[in-house]
Parts: C-alpha cells; structure tokens; sequence
C-alpha cells in the first residue's frame, strides 16, 4: 500500500485567508476560511491593500488552527502547496511567503497551486468515483471557462467569456439594485421571491465561438430596464430583475456546456468557482445531465467558494506528478489556466 500524502494547503488570493490539511488529495481534515467579506462590505467591493494587511493579521492564526484540528504537526507533512496566481498581487504574495517560509523552516516540498486548477478540483473531495476525463464550467468572480480536464492537471479550453465573467455580471447587477458586495449569493436568495420569466434578457451568443460567453450587453440591458423604469416613474420589482438576470445567466452557462459536452462526447461534467454555489444553476444543471444521460458533479457550496482544500486537492495531484517549486515562487496575479 502506497503511503499516505499529507499536504497543508495555504490560500489567499482574493478576501478569504484559508489553511487547510488534505490527506491523499480527496480527505479534507481541516478546512479553516477567514472570511473578510464583512470589512469589504463597507467599499462595496474587495478593497486590495485592506485584503493584504488582513491576510497578514489572520494567516498564521488560520494555519495553527488547520494543523490543530487535524491533528497534525509540521513534522507529520509531505509538502505545503500555496495558491500562487491568478488573484491580487499583495494578497497572493502573503500566502506565497508564508508558504515558503514553512516549506523552508520545516525542511518540506513547495508545491505552487493555479488558483482556478483548485476550484476544477474541489469537485474530487466530495466525489472519491470522479477521474478526468471530464468537462468542466468553471465560474468564478474572476473567470468563465468551460474546459476540458483531460488528466489531473492536464487543461484544453474550449469555452470562455469574452468580457466579464459570470460572477462580475452577478456582482454589477446586485450593486445597480441595491443589494451590495457580495452580489452573488444576495442575487441568488432575492431570485427566489421573482418570476424569472418577467423581463426578457438577452441570452448573448458568439459568432462562430459555440461555446464562448458574453455577459456585458446582459449587465448594460438590466441597466437600461432600470433607467427607463425610472424615467418612465415605474416601480421596479427587484426579485422579478434579480430572477430574469439569473435566469439568462444559467440558460446560457447550462446550454453551452451541454452543447459543449455532446460536441466533445463528454459522459461527465463537473461545476466550480463561486458561482458553482449558486442554486439556480445547479438544480438547472443537474435537469439537463439527468435529460442528457450525463453524469453531473458539483463541489458543496462551502467548497465552491475560496478555501484552502481545494487547493489541497491540486496540489496532492501535482506533487504525484513530481511538481516541486523553488524559493523563489513568486506570485503571478494573472497566471493562465494550464501555464507553470
Ligand atoms: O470563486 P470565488 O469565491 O472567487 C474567485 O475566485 O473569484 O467566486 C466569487 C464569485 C463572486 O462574484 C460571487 O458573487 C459569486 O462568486 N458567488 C455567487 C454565489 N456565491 C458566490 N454567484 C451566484 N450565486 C451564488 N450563490
Ligand atoms: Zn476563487
């Protein structure tokens, strides 16, 4: 029997510091997030040098508390791997440094991790029978993209956003009606009180790029549809706006990934990113697999959202792989999908 892998898995890319333990890449035994979405909340958005100096306050906090409750000691580890981009230089930067230093003071592998690679695998915490091949849509507040997962680590994008990405679009829209940071989850509960089919967005599609997004003319037409409401002295029924955007948004992820899986002959498809969580999205992706005959995997909402076990997961992979950075890893803010 092979020995187990113990990896702590730190990340810090955005507003949440996270430390984790991940044992052989799919068991989480600690999974601690510091969120700062309550001090960004007053910007009305992540405010980058406040996310910096609050990692900095937190980081070491959140990693004792990982290692406490699974029960392990520096020693015990085989590698620390760390989200090294794509994210806020300041935040990435805390992260990358404390990782180094663990790595360095404990005499332990460094193991780089793309941020967005941690999201993809989240989906193998929860689903220990999921091995690629499979497709992936991945949304996030930074990134849209369908991709297909050939082999642990091993990424062809077939699919992304020509503009904003789908949890930009939920968190613009949220903030012209009023609801504020973080939009998503606020757009995803005020769409329950709405009737999705009250306002007819537009579901955009790409010439020639079947499985390519754009969510910048749906965000300007909810802008104009609340200005000519205004002009015009209506009053606007925010559920029925929040449940019409969200529907338009799921329609066009849920239909291009089907499209796409049938193209590609993909039998399984997965979700992840911040959007993941949403629950439009998933009770309308799982109709269409079950319609489909696909098999359809999804992280739990917790593991949707930044967290350091997803990055666990990654890393657990590329360490197999023989995948070791060097002290000199540096944080790379817009890191492509698939590059080292
Ligand atoms: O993956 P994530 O936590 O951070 C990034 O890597 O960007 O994603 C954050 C994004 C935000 O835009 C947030 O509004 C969106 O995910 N989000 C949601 C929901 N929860 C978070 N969007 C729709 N519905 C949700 N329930
Ligand atoms: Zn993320």
């Amino acid at each position: 029997m092979e020995k187990d892998v113990l990896i702590l898995a730190i990340e810090s890319s955005c507003d949440e510091t996270a430390a984790a333990v991940v044992k052989n890449g799919r068991t989480v035994l600690s999974n601690i997030i510091s969120s700062q979405i309550a001090l960004h909340t007053l910007y009305g958005g992540v405010v980058p040098e406040i996310a910096s100096r609050r990692h900095i306050e937190k980081i070491n906090q959140v990693i004792e508390e990982a290692l406490r409750e699974a029960q392990v000691r520096l020693g015990d580890l085989d590698a620390v791997g760390v989200t090294y981009g794509p994210g806020l230089v300041g935040a990435l930067l805390v992260g990358v440094a404390e990782a180094k230093a663990i790595a360095y003071a404990a005499g332990l592998p460094l193991v780089g991790v793309h941020h967005i690679e941690g999201h993809v695998s989240a989906n193998y915490i929860e689903n220990s029978e999921l091995k690629p091949p499979f497709l992936c849509l991945i949304v996030s507040g930074g990134h849209t993209h369908l991709v297909k997962v050939k082999d642990y680590g091993v990424y062809e994008i077939v699919g992304r956003t020509h503009d904003d990405a789908a949890g930009e679009a939920y968190d613009k829209v949220a903030r012209a009606i009023g609801l504020g940071y973080p939009g998503g989850p606020k757009i995803d509960r005020l769409a329950g009180e709405g009737n999705p089919a009250a306002i007819p967005f537009p579901r955009a599609r790409i010439e020639g790029s079947p499985f390519d997004f754009s969510f910048s003319g749906l965000k300007s037409a909810v802008l104009n549809y609340l200005n000519s409401c205004e002009m015009r002295g209506e009053e606007i029924n925010r559920a029925d706006v929040a449940a019409s955007f969200q529907q338009a948004v799921v329609d066009v992820l849920t239909g291009r990934t089907m499209a796409a899986a049938q193209e590609f002959g993909m039998k399984r498809v997965a979700i992840a990113g911040g959007v993941a969580s949403n629950s439009a999205l998933r009770s309308a992706m799982a109709r269409a697999c079950a319609e489909g005959g696909l098999e359809f995997y999804h992280p739990s909402p917790v593991l949707c959202t930044d967290n350091a076990a997803m990055i666990g997961a990654a890393a657990y992979y590329e360490y197999r792989k023989g995948v070791r950075s060097g002290l000199d890893l540096n944080a790379v803010p817009n890191l492509k999908i698939g590059e080292r």
